[in-house]
């Protein structure tokens, strides 16, 4: 859309914003008209009692209205946490909407829970208020491990770091990390694939022939013409969802800034998996780690979001349990500030 605009064209922003400032009683005759699926990205392991934690939520907005996050009667967001079998809680920590959500649209939110002061088994139960106004129905429940503390040796070991570098060094540091561990040893001629790289994608600084795919044929195509003809790598337009090339033929399948912008990421990395051949490795780079929520501020983010984008940020268990449940393992990893580059392989 931005390309399309600075050609001096005036576009329309694909998702209108709500109107912020209905009053009340109008709110109460699009009860019936609002209906929204949902369910956790990933659910969390151990909690620590008396905790403020959260997870991400994948939200859609199969309804007829938009559902505003912002005005006086804003839809929000709440977790619930209730002892098993018990009473539900009448209230739970609240989350506002990253953006407006209009019909048809899906987001990845994350959500914001207390843990309570008593470990034991619980339910986690998400409902979406209207506030001020109405709570309307649980979206989808899950049960929770509250314990004194958590058990640190238990979860995946992540190499944190506390490097912060700018957008081009990270990813020059993520390649040369590639460089140290890809193995492409027995394989006479490497096949190798960057998904997302658009019109300036990291794998051509390998050197070798390899292939770049993108959903942006505007990307490519520049990138095409500025590569000029014969270049090493070869361009293709498509979906890393769907990638068209047979099962078990790629060495290597490197994602740059990219694996965070699909919705079933899980779902990629099992189709991702499916075009791996032999001993074939998989590579996360310069992915976001954290969480954003609408108070952040992080003005960019949620103008990407607004424009439709899907924009999303996991935190490192997220990730952990992300490629748990595609059956991969992984390989290798380091972790700077807010950027997480990780090898992942089947298991052997
Ligand atoms: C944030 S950009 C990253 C671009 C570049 N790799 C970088 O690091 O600067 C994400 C890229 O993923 C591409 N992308 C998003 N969804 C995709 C999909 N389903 N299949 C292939 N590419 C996709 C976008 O077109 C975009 O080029």
């Amino acid at each position: 859309m931005d390309r399309l605009r600075s050609s001096g064209y005036a576009i329309d922003d694909p998702y209108p914003i709500a109107s912020h400032d209905l009053p009340q009683e109008l709110y109460s005759n699009v009860i019936e008209l609002i209906q929204l699926q949902a369910e956790p990205l990933c659910t969390p392991p151990q909690v620590a009692v008396g905790a403020l934690s959260a997870f991400n939520l994948r939200m859609f907005n199969a309804g007829e209205t938009t559902l505003t996050s912002k005005g006086n009667a804003p839809y929000r967001l709440a977790c619930k946490i209730s002892p098993i079998n018990g009473e539900t809680a009448p209230e739970g920590e609240r989350t506002d909407l990253l953006i407006d959500l209009p019909p048809g649209r899906g987001i990845t939110q994350p959500l914001r829970f207390r843990t309570p002061d008593h470990p034991g088994r619980y339910r986690l139960g998400v409902y979406a208020l209207i506030e001020n106004v109405t709570w309307l129905n649980e979206l989808c429940s899950f049960e929770i491990d509250v314990v004194e503390e958590t058990d640190t040796e238990a979860g995946f070991a992540w190499n944190h770091t506390d490097v912060t570098r700018d957008y081009g060094s990270d990813h020059l540091y993520a390649l040369d990390l590639i460089r140290e561990w890809v193995d492409l040893d027995g394989a006479t001629q490497p096949k190798i694939l960057e998904v997302g790289g658009n019109m300036a994608p990291m794998v051509e600084r390998l050197g070798v022939r390899a292939y770049n795919l993108d959903v942006d044929p505007y990307g490519l195509m520049a990138g095409s013409i500025f590569a000029g003809k014969d270049h090493h790598v070869t361009n293709i337009v498509g979906d890393g969802m769907n990638l068209p090339f047979p099962d078990g033929f790629f060495d290597a399948i490197m994602m740059f800034a990219t694996f965070h912008h699909f919705p079933d990421p899980v779902a990629l990395l099992r189709h991702l998996k499916t075009k791996l051949a032999k001993n074939g490795q998989i590579f996360l780079m310069c992915e976001p780690v954290g969480h954003a929520f609408a108070e952040s501020n992080y003005e960019a983010y949620v103008r990407e979001l607004e424009h439709g984008a899907y924009e999303q940020a996991f935190l490192p268990w997220e990730y952990e349990a992300m490629i748990r449940e595609a059956g991969l393992v992984v390989s290798n990893n380091v972790t700077d500030v807010g950027s997480a580059k990780i090898a992942l392989r089947s298991p052997s």
